[in-house]
């Protein structure tokens, strides 16, 4: 699978610095004043320290960034990195501190001189999350990772509270893994056999195959996966750390999207391996919560379908009737994604009888005119709830902003034969999608959509991710449902961790 760092939490022994190998890295305030470890290494490299905190371009560093000494004299190390980080820094500032350690360090292994540090396990968030990399179709897979050992004034202490925030990086991970895996692997069948997995971890898992929809109506959702050989399914993870009515996650599953009939242009198709990137994000959520043992009831629910044209596939024209029972006219079949979801949602209201519902879809390529890929566009009937979800995402570092709802844009979906269109016109596209799903949200659900077709998956290296997956959306879920579902809620501030 793939690479990511063992990460442990041990005691302070500057003893053998001298002679500690691989990489070290110690951390700098903005004053230059040395810490212990750090004041031990500047006599060991005689001075080295003193002069790179009081060069003119150490007070430029933005924090959480740092300069690496190369073989540095009277050490053993290959590379020592100083990090300018104040002794209690920021969430931002520490998690960067942790991405420039990934990067600076690479594969090696790394000794982190953190002693009294505040926020120690947000360094390590940043460090597992920057150094993760997609390599499972690499022949030559590189050096295996260097454990990092960050040693603590109190490690027990730190690794107690890093464990919950480690086990969101994983799912991080989890979805990243998903997002980046090639269609001919993550197959409908493939991707309902990785989430079965999450049995081993206490979700309750149950997989509907093409039958048992057929019988529910989810004539919308089988429609998209009609042309494809593989067979659509709906996936449900039930995390059941509660006994509330749950929150529900609903997402895109669409392994890969052609278009369908409405065929794609060739140039850049390949990016719709990442069309599922919606129910990878619910799928590492829900590993999250297993992993930490949330004390929150949450289901996921993904829907697994590949958009291919065939002789089989739907066709521009089609009358399909949904499991609510309304009746759409699909004019394109490359909107296939609202399909999808519109069942999926009623079946989470009739079903799972949510207490509030989050969806995520990769859903239009408006969304990216609209918003770059800097920000996934927010939707939603209940501005309590969404305001929690934006100041979460805001605090998490995940963009996300709101766009609008209203009765004008709704029209645009109407239709001469059916009840509704699955497509509005280029105007607006994002919003008009939005509508689209709202016409299966029953008024007393309060209910987020979150377009991310712009930020769950990247094309060059961010500040967490490499290129390619970020996992958009986990870190956010994950610390909403502390704040708002969990059964001791925490205040809603960013506490410790
Ligand atoms: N999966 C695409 C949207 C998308 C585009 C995601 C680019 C990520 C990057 C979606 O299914 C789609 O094809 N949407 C169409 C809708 C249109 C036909 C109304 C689009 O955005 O062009
Ligand atoms: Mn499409
Ligand atoms: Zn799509």
């Amino acid at each position: 699978m793939t690479r990511l760092r063992s990460i442990a939490f041990d005691p302070v022994d500057l003893d053998p610095l001298a002679t500690v190998a691989g990489h070290v890295a110690v951390f700098v305030g903005a004053d230059g004043k040395l810490g212990r470890a750090a004041r031990r290494l500047d006599r060991l490299t005689r001075g080295a320290l003193t002069r790179a905190t009081t060069a003119e371009s150490w007070a430029k560093k933005p924090e959480g960034e740092g300069v690496t000494l190369a073989w540095p004299a009277g050490m053993a190390a290959e590379a020592l990195h100083l990090i300018r980080l104040e002794r209690r820094p920021g969430l931002t500032e520490a998690r960067r501190a942790g991405a420039s350690l990934a990067r600076m360090a690479g594969a090696k292994p790394l000794v982190v001189l953190a002693e009294n540090l505040a926020r120690v396990p947000q360094v390590a968030l940043g460090l597992a999350l920057r150094g993760y990399a997609f390599t499972d179709h690499k022949s030559e897979r590189g050096e295996p990772l260097g454990a990092a050992s960050f040693q603590c004034a109190k490690p027990e202490e730190v690794a107690a509270a890093a464990a919950p925030v480690l086990a969101v990086a994983e799912g991080v991970t989890f979805t990243r893994d998903l997002v980046n895996e090639p269609a001919n692997v993550l197959t409908t069948t493939e991707f309902a056999t990785r989430l079965e997995a999450l049995r081993d971890l206490g979700v309750e898992v149950e997989v509907l195959d093409e039958p048992q929809m057929r019988d529910l109506g989810m004539n919308a959702l089988l429609a998209v996966g009609e042309g494809s050989a593989s067979p659509s399914k709906l996936v449900v993870m039930r995390w059941r750390g509660a006994e509330d009515a749950p929150l529900a996650l609903v997402g895109k599953g669409v392994v890969f999207d052609t278009g369908g009939i409405s065929l794609k242009p060739g140039a850049g198709m390949e990016d719709m391996t990442m069309d599922m990137g919606g129910a990878g994000v619910v799928a590492g959520v829900m590993k999250a919560l297993a992993l930490r043992k949330a004390a929150a009831h949450v289901v996921g629910l993904v829907g697994l379908v590949e958009n291919m044209p065939s002789g089989t596939a739907m066709r521009p024209g089609d009358v399909v009737r949904s499991m609510k029972g309304d009746t759409i006219e699909i004019l394109n079949t490359d909107a296939e994604g609202r399909l999808v979801l519109c069942d999926v949602l009623w079946y989470a209201q009739e079903v799972i009888k949510p207490a509030a519902m989050v969806d995520l879809a990769t859903l239009t390529g408006a969304c990216i005119v609209a918003l770059g890929y800097e920000n996934a566009a927010v939707y939603s009937n209940e501005d309590t709830f969404c305001g929690q979800f934006l100041r979460t995402a805001q605090t998490e570092g995940e963009g996300a902003w709101r766009m609008p709802l209203a009765q004008a844009y709704d029209d645009m979906l109407k239709s001469p034969i059916a009840d509704m269109k699955n497509i509005g016109g280029r105007p607006g596209g994002s919003i008009t999608a939005a509508q689209f799903l709202k016409r299966f949200v029953k008024d007393d659900v309060p209910w987020i959509h979150l377009d991310i077709a712009g930020v769950a998956s990247l094309k060059t290296d961010s500040l967490l991710a490499p290129k390619g997956a970020t996992g958009w959306g986990v870190l956010t879920l994950d610390r909403l449902v502390r704040a708002r579902f969990e059964t001791r809620p925490e205040a809603e501030t960013d506490a410790e961790g």
